[in-house]
Order: structure tokens, then sequence, then C-alpha cells
């Protein structure tokens, strides 16, 4: 089976030895529910292995030679058997003795020459047997006796030069008997007469070369329904005989498609008077005057076709007679060739008076100058009428332009092509029944007044679309509340801007077409009400201002409002931006087209009420990214997308969830490999996006979590290296004081009575002048000081350590005076100051005061006090003054830090 065929050569590869048991023991036809198809598959045999119970067999376009009845005798059930386009030039009579269930043998296209008697002899039950093309050019005998059900029979396209199929009744039931295209030149009664008891529909005769109707040839056939004679060079004369001969049978159907009938006068079809002839098709036959009265034999008429002829003048009793008349064609039935004014064609007024049935009428492409007042005076059943490009000078449509229809039921009225520049007040007064008006492909330049329409109390559509210039007004549309479908394309639209909108009356209005206006004006209340509005174009306009962020009063929500919208058409407008709430509450929408714009961000959500979205076009845009806060809403129910031709970033942010959609959806995105293509990059650029790999950003979230966390952790940790180094000492500083805080240390402030001194002064020995002179005299300025001063507080001599300790603790402050000898003098270093530290730590940081005499770098006072000055507050260091004038300032300085409360802040 064909299905089997990748399968077999892909398993060539590997599997050899199961490939040859593939290929002999499988044809590639393909079976569904009993129907084998083995077309075009050059066979020369008859398959032998497909499901014994199929009843149809297509064997079609192949190389057969023929078909062996033993071949067969497995297919038993086989109703229809195509054998069609092969070389098969004989066929067994047996052939139909194994198939006795065949209604259906095809043998088009093949070699069969001779038919012979015994050929269909078992084919009882064939309903229909097709042999056209082949090479029959004579049969002898009665090689269809048996064929008592047949009801089509097809011998066209061989070299028939008669009729003659038997020479005895038979093919009682035939229906259809198809003889077009062979070589016969005549008909007459002996080579029918088989058909002598048939009942034909159809008796195709058509491009033959008859030139001969015998007496009674017709009248040799059973019943004769419809007879075709097209591409036969009949001429008016021959004609005139056919229908003699026809006179008195049942004909019905009489197809006389381009038989050279160039005249028809009150004869021509007079044979025709006792029948009820129904069907005429007299088109294609350069037909140039219809006489007075022809048609008055044809009171039973009922379809006319008179298409495509060179009729030069109407008159008033050319259609006289066709009373019954339902549907006349005169697309280009009247004289073309010229348009100089006399040989333009002439219809006289009350032409068609006669044709009171007469429901449709097409007069398409023909060189009418215009109307009359009487033109179609008497059609008082006419629905359709087709009047496009009918007209030379129809230039302006007048209130009695259409007069002579005021009596008529027209619903459907067809005014393309007709150069019309303008439409005056009432000209379609008198057509209160029309549904349909189509004015489109036209010159009309004019400001719709609404005028225009009076009248048209049931229009439902009115076509307008391509005309020159129309100008709106507010009450363009005021006259017909009605309408429900209004085109108006490329008309170089105006003032549709204006309020209250022309649309406004239309609250039945489904469809609405303004494309291709280039309009760049309209309001937001335009569309205002127009709750049943379902399809609305607006493609090729310029309305990108209206969505702009930056429009003076915000972007303008012309589609609010529109509940119903299922199509909404906006391709080609210039739009860069859109609004978030563009599409807002527009749930029924199920086709957005966007294409050819200049989009590229959409806001998240701007399609969040899209719910039935099924179409959606973006193609030709400036989109980089597809993200799923966008687009996620509206791919879910989507089955077409196109968003082909965007310049897309391959980058996994940008496209990575696309490309994932993609591989999972269901949804039509035609040139998938071709259309969509990377930008961006520079290493992607050209590289088709459905091939993007996207695996590595599936792992992207958490690879880029743990390069996170670990660089994070890294850093911290150099981090804290680096600030342990650098600054471990204040880390352990502050530790020590949060720790003795958070123990319970407390600052022994607000019992300065607990204090005997207002500090405690460490100084390297070498300094004592120094000290000696400056707090002595601060002393005696400011009694409520008290320092602590080794040499005149301790008894010389009783330097003891305990004694250092109490005289620390009894002091509020403890003020270092810092100097190269304190750096160096081993008691201070070991154990003063780690015990004033201490103290500090447990006090508070306030409590030390630094006073430096000289410039000591930070790192030889850690070095060796292992103090910072960063350990302590600004105001607790003091740096003595080498200029005189400042030395109060130091004073001043040094107070206040005596003064200051010992706490952190
Ligand atoms: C018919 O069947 C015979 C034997 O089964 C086979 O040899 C022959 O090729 C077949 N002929 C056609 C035309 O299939
Ligand atoms: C025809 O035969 C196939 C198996 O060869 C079977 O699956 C199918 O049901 C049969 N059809 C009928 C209508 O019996
Ligand atoms: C057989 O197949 C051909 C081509 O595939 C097709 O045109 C023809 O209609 C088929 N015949 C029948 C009976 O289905
Ligand atoms: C004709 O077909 C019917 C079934 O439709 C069948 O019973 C009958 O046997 C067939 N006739 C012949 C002669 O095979
Ligand atoms: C046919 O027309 C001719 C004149 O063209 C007229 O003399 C004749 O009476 C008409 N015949 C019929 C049957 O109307
Ligand atoms: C057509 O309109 C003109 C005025 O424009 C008026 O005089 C005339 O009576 C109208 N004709 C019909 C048939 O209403
Ligand atoms: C009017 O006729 C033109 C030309 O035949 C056709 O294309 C158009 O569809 C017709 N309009 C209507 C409403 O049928
Ligand atoms: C609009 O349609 C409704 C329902 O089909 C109908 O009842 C109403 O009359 C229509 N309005 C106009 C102005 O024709």
């Amino acid at each position: 089976m064909r299905r089997h065929l990748p399968y077999c050569t892909s398993s060539f590869l590997g599997l050899l030895p199961f490939w040859i048991l593939c290929t002999s023991s499988t044809n590639k036809c393909t079976v569904r529910h009993e129907v084998a198809d083995c077309s075009h598959l050059k066979l020369t045999y008859i398959p032998d292995d497909l499901p014994f119970n199929i009843t149809v067999l297509n064997l079609t376009h192949n190389q057969l030679r023929g078909l062996p009845p033993a071949n067969f005798t497995r297919y038993s059930q086989l109703t229809v058997l195509d054998g069609g386009f092969n070389s098969i030039s004989k066929l067994e009579p047996e052939l139909c003795q194994n198939l006795p269930m065949l209604k259906v043998l095809s043998l088009q296209h093949n070699e069969l020459s001779q038919l012979s008697d015994k050929m269909f002899m078992f084919c009882v039950n064939l309903t229909e047997l097709h042999l056209m093309s082949n090479s029959i050019h004579k049969i002898q005998n009665n090689p269809f006796k048996k064929q008592k059900n047949l009801i089509k029979l097809d011998l066209s396209h061989n070299s028939l030069s008669s009729t003659k199929l038997g020479t005895q009744l038979q093919l009682e039931n035939l229906q259809e008997l198809l003889l077009t295209n062979n070589k016969i030149k005549a008909l007459r009664s002996e080579e029918l007469d088989f058909l002598g008891k048939s009942s034909l529909q159809k008796l195709e005769l058509s491009s033959n070369q008859i030139k001969e109707f015998s007496p009674g040839c017709f009248h040799a056939i059973g019943k004769l329904f419809g007879l075709f004679l097209n591409n036969v060079q009949l001429g008016p004369s021959l004609a005139e005989n056919l229908c003699l001969e026809l006179s008195n049978t049942s004909i019905q159907n009489l197809s006389l498609s381009n038989i050279q009938l160039n005249r028809i006068t009150n004869m021509t079809f007079f044979g025709l008077k006792q029948t009820s002839l129904t069907m005429l098709d007299l088109s294609h036959n350069s037909l140039n005057v219809i006489g007075n009265n022809s048609f008055v034999w044809l009171p039973h008429l009922k379809y006319f076709f008179l298409e495509y002829n060179n009729i030069q003048h109407l008159s008033s009793y050319s259609f006289y007679g066709l009373s019954n008349l339902r549907y006349l064609n005169l697309k280009r039935s009247f004289t073309k060739q010229s348009i100089s004014l006399t040989s333009l064609p002439k219809i006289d007024d009350l032409s068609f008076q006669w044709l009171k049935c007469l429901e449709f009428l097409n007069m398409e492409e023909n060189n009418i100058p215009g109307t009359k007042s009487n033109m179609f005076t008497g059609l008082i059943n006419l629905k359709y009428l087709s009047l496009s490009n009918t007209f030379t000078s129809l230039k302006t449509l007048t209130n009695e332009t259409f007069l002579s229809l005021a009596y008529s039921p027209l619903l459907i009225l067809n005014l393309t092509k007709n150069q019309i520049s303008k439409i005056e007040s009432g000209a379609f007064f008198w057509l209160g029944h029309l549904k349909v008006l189509d004015l489109g492909l036209n010159q009309i330049e004019q400001e719709i007044t609404g005028e225009e329409w009076r009248g048209l109390e049931n229009i439902f559509e009115i076509y307008l679309s391509y005309n020159k210039y129309l100008r709106l007004t507010s009450s363009s549309f005021a006259l017909v509340p009605g309408l429900q479908r209004l085109m108006l394309r490329r008309v170089a639209l105006k003032n549709v801007d204006i309020s209250p909108s022309p649309f406004h009356p239309l609250r039945n209005l489904t469809i609405l077409d303004l494309s291709n206006n280039n309009m760049a004006n309209i309001n937001d209340g335009m569309l205002e009400g127009l709750e049943k509005l379902e399809i609305l174009d607006l493609q090729h306009n310029n309305l990108a201002r209206f969505w702009k962020l930056a429009n003076p009063g915000g972007p303008v929500h012309f589609l609010k409002g529109l509940s119903h919208l299922h199509i909404l058409n906006l391709e080609s407008n210039g739009f860069d931006e859109i609004p978030v709430e563009a599409f807002k509450d527009l749930f029924e929408l199920k086709s957005i087209n966007l294409g050819l714009n200049n989009l590229n961000i959409f806001p998240p959500s701007v399609f969040d009420d899209q719910v039935s979205l099924k179409s959606l076009n973006l193609q030709k845009n400036l989109i980089t990214s597809i993200e799923k806060n966008v687009f996620g809403p509206a791919f879910k129910n989507l089955s077409n997308l196109d968003m082909s031709f965007n310049p897309f970033d391959c980058t996994c942010e940008s496209i990575a969830w696309f490309v994932n959609w993609i591989n999972k959806t269901h949804t039509n995105i035609s040139e998938l490999s071709t259309h969509y293509l990377c930008n961006t990059p520079p290493r992607y650029h050209g590289f088709p996006v459905m091939l993007f790999d996207t695996s590595p950003c599936k792992d992207s979230a958490p690879f880029e979590l743990l390069f996170m966390i670990n660089t994070s952790v890294l850093l911290i940790f150099v981090f804290a290296v680096l600030l342990i180094h650098f600054e471990g000492w204040r880390i352990t500083f502050y530790w020590n004081v949060s720790v003795h805080r958070v123990l319970g240390f407390k600052e022994l402030e607000g019992q300065p009575e607990m204090f005997e001194y207002s500090a405690y002064i460490i100084h390297a020995h070498r300094d004592r002048d120094w000290v000696w002179e400056h707090f002595s005299s601060m002393e005696e300025k400011d009694q409520s000081l008290k320092f602590c001063l080794e040499e005149r507080d301790f008894e010389a001599g009783v330097l003891g350590l305990e004694a250092i300790v109490n005289s620390i603790k009894r002091s509020r402050k403890i003020v270092f005076v810092v100097t190269e000898h304190l750096l160096k003098d081993p008691l201070c270093k070991r154990f003063k100051v780690h015990h004033a530290v201490q103290q500090a730590i447990e006090q508070n940081l306030d409590s030390i005061i630094l006073i430096f005499l000289e410039d000591i770098p930070d790192y030889k006072l850690n070095h060796a006090l292992c103090l910072r000055r960063g350990m302590f507050k600004s105001h607790c260091i003091l740096n003595w003054p080498v200029q005189k004038e400042r030395i109060n300032a130091f004073h001043h300085k040094l107070r206040v830090a005596l003064g200051s409360r010992n706490s952190v802040h």
C-alpha cells in the first residue's frame, strides 16, 4: 500500500531482507472503507493482495494492457471498476461474469476500437458505462443488448460516424447518451430506432458535423427530453429544419450554443410550437437580428440563454410571447464592436413588457446608451437585475432613471462599472423592495446628503466601494436605518469625523468597510452604538496617531463598545503603538489583522479579552520578541497565525516561549520555515526561528539562580575576607560592645556622684609637663572639673596597678594624650590602655578622649596601642593646634568632650 512505501524505503537502510519482503508482498494502493485507489502507479498487473471485500477499484492512469478476468475473481464484490487512462485494447466477456455486482465500468482513454457483441454480455447490472476517448469507429450488431439497467452510456470522443448502436430495440432504461465529438454527419431515424423504448433526458451530440436531420429522426426515439447540439455548424436554415423535426416531441431542453445562428425569424422556432420547451440556449451565436414575434412559439420557455451575441436591435415585439420566462441572460448579447453612436445597440421602450414572469435579468457588459423611461416596464416579477457595465452614458442617476422599475419587486440591483458620477435625490425612490444595491466601481463624486437613499425602505446592503470621492454628513444614512452592510472602500472618504457620526443611525449594521481611504481623522464616537457590528475593515488608512500615547488627549479607543465584533482588519495603518485597552471587551473577536504595521512592543494583557480568537495576522511588523504575558491569551484557541517577516530576536528571553509553543500547537502557521527568520543576534541572522534550540533556555532559570547564588556567595565571601582583613578590628570592637550591652552592662550615666574625677589622664611619663601645665590650669578655671593626674594624685611611688584600676573606675572619662612617647611607654602599652579600653567597652565609647599632640598615623596607633581613630566619635578626637590662636578653641572642644554623655548613638 502506498503508505507503506516510506516505511519500506527507510527500512531498507538497516533491514534489506525485510525490504525485499515488503515490496514483493505489498503494492502501493491506498484502501479506505472498501475503496481501493491504485491510480497513478505505473501498474502493469492487477494487484492481487487487496482486501477481497473491496467494492471500488480505481486503476486509472497506469500501464495496463487488459483486465484479465481471472485476476478479478478475488474482487467479486466490486460495484465500481475504473480502468481509465490505460492501454486496454480488448475486454473479455468473463470479466463481468466474475464481477456480478458491477454497476459502473469505466474504460475511458484506452485503446478500444471495436465493441463485439459478447464484450458486455454478462454486464447485466451495469448502470453506467464510460467509453469516451477510445478509438471506436464502428459498432456492429448489438454490443449493448444486455444492458437493460444502463442509465448512462458515454461514447464521446470516438470516431463513430453514426448514432446506430444496435439493430434491435434495447437500452430501455437509458437516460443519457453521450456522443459528443464523433464523426456523425446525419441523424436518421433508422439509426436511432434502437432507442425506440428509451426516454432520453439527454442526447448529447455536440461537436459533430451534423448536416442532416432526416424526417422522423427524433420520433424514432421513445421520448427525447434534452438535445444538445452545441458547436454544430447548423446555421439558420438547418436550425429551422431541426425545430421542425422536433415538433411534437417531448423536447424540454434544447441547447444550440455556437451553431452560427446569426438571425432568427418568426419561422425559426416554428417547429417547436407543439412542444413544451422550457430551456433554450442560443449563446455564442453571433446572433445579429431577432425578428418580431420570433419566440411566439415558446410560451413554456423558462430559461433563455442569449449571452455573447451581436444583437443590433431589440424591438418591442422581439420577446413577444415569452410569457413564462423566469431567467434571461443577455450578458454581452448586444453589439460591442464599435463605440460609434450609429452602431450602438438599440433597445426599444417596452421591449421587456411581455416578460411578466421574469425574475432574473442579466444585462452585464453591453453597450447600451442609457435607460429610457419605459425600458423595464412590465417586468412585474423582476427580483434580480444586473446592469453591471451595461451603459455607455449613465453619468447621472436621476429620480427618473429607474422609473420604469417602479412596479418591479426588485431585490438586487447591480450598477457596477457604469462610470456613474452622480446620484441625485430620490434616484432609487421607486425601489422600495430593494435589499442589495451595488454601486461599486463607478466614478461617484459627491456629498452624500442622505436624500440619495430616499425610498429604500428595505435596503440591507449598499456597496459604494471604489468610487471617486465621497463626503459624508451626519445624515448620510439617516433614511436607511435598517442597513446591515455598508461598503465604502477606496472612495476618498471625507468628513468621517463629523459629530454625530454618519454611522450613528445604523444600529443594525453588521459589516462596515472603510478601508483604503487614507483616513487620518476620526473621533472616538465614530463607531459608537454599532453594537451589532461583526466585521470592520479599516485597513490601509492612517490611524497610527490615534493609538499613540502622545496623542493629545491620550489614545483614542475607537473600537470601544463593539461587543459583537468578529473580524477586525487594521492592516497597513502605520501603527507603532497599541494602547493596552485597544481591544478591551471585544470578547467575540475571532480574527485580527494587524499586518503591515510598525508594531514592536505590545503591552502585556493587550489580548486578554480575545478568548475566542481564531486568526491573528501580524506579518511584516517590527516584532522582535513574542512573550507569554502578551500573546498567551491570544494564542490559546488560535487556528491560524501569521507572524511572518518580523525581525525576530533569537534569544531565550525573546522567542523561547514562542518556539516551544510552535512545537506543541495545532495552529496553522504557513511558511514557518522560510518566512520566520531571526534578525538578531548577529550569529543567528537569517536562521529559521523554528530551528532555534530552546534546550539551553529550559535550564536557564535554575541555572541562572544557581549562578546568582554562587556569585553572591563568592562575593559575600570575598567581601567578608576583605572586611575582616581591613576592618576586623572594628567588628571585634563593636562585637564586644554589643556583647557587653546585651549582657546587661548598663551605662552608669545620671549618677555623676559615682565619679570622683572628671577624667583620668593617661600619658607618657615624658609628657607630664605638658599635661600638668594644661590640665591644672583647666581645673583652676572651671571648678567642676577634677582630673586624676598620676604625678599629683597618687602618692609618690605608689603607682600600683590596683590604684590605676581604681582611679580609672572612679573617672568619668579617660583621656589619652597621644604622642610618640605614649606609643613607646611600656606600662601604657601593656596595661593602662588595655584596661581603659575594657572600661570604655563596659561603659561606653564616649568615655575615651584622644588628644593628639603630634601627628600619629593610624597604623602606628593600632600597632602600639590596638586603638584606631575610627573606634571613636569625631568629637572625642582632638588635635593640639600648632597655631596659638586656636588653643582657646581646643580648650572649648575638650570641655565639650568631657561634658558629653557616655553613649553610642
Ligand atoms: C494475472 O494473474 C496471473 C497469475 O496470478 C499473473 O501471472 C498475471 O501477471 C496477472 N495479470 C495481470 C495483468 O495482472
Ligand atoms: C473487509 O475486510 C476487512 C479485512 O480484510 C475487514 O476489516 C472489513 O471489516 C471488511 N469489510 C466489510 C464491509 O466486511
Ligand atoms: C480514480 O482516480 C482518478 C484519479 O485519481 C479520479 O479522477 C477518478 O475520479 C477516480 N475514479 C473513481 C471511480 O473514483
Ligand atoms: C445483479 O445485482 C444483484 C444485486 O444488486 C444480484 O443479486 C444479481 O445476482 C445480479 N445479477 C447478475 C446477473 O449477476
Ligand atoms: C412572419 O413575418 C413575416 C414578415 O416578416 C410576415 O409576413 C408573416 O406573416 C409572419 N408570420 C407569422 C406566423 O407571424
Ligand atoms: C424629480 O425631481 C424633480 C425636481 O428635482 C421634480 O420636479 C420631478 O417631479 C421629480 N420627478 C419625479 C418622477 O418624482
Ligand atoms: C455585480 O456584478 C459584478 C460583475 O459581475 C460582480 O462582480 C458583483 O459581485 C455583483 N454584485 C453583487 C452584489 O452581486
Ligand atoms: C434592527 O433589527 C431588529 C431585529 O432584527 C429589528 O427589529 C429592527 O426593526 C431593525 N431596525 C431597523 C431600524 O430596521
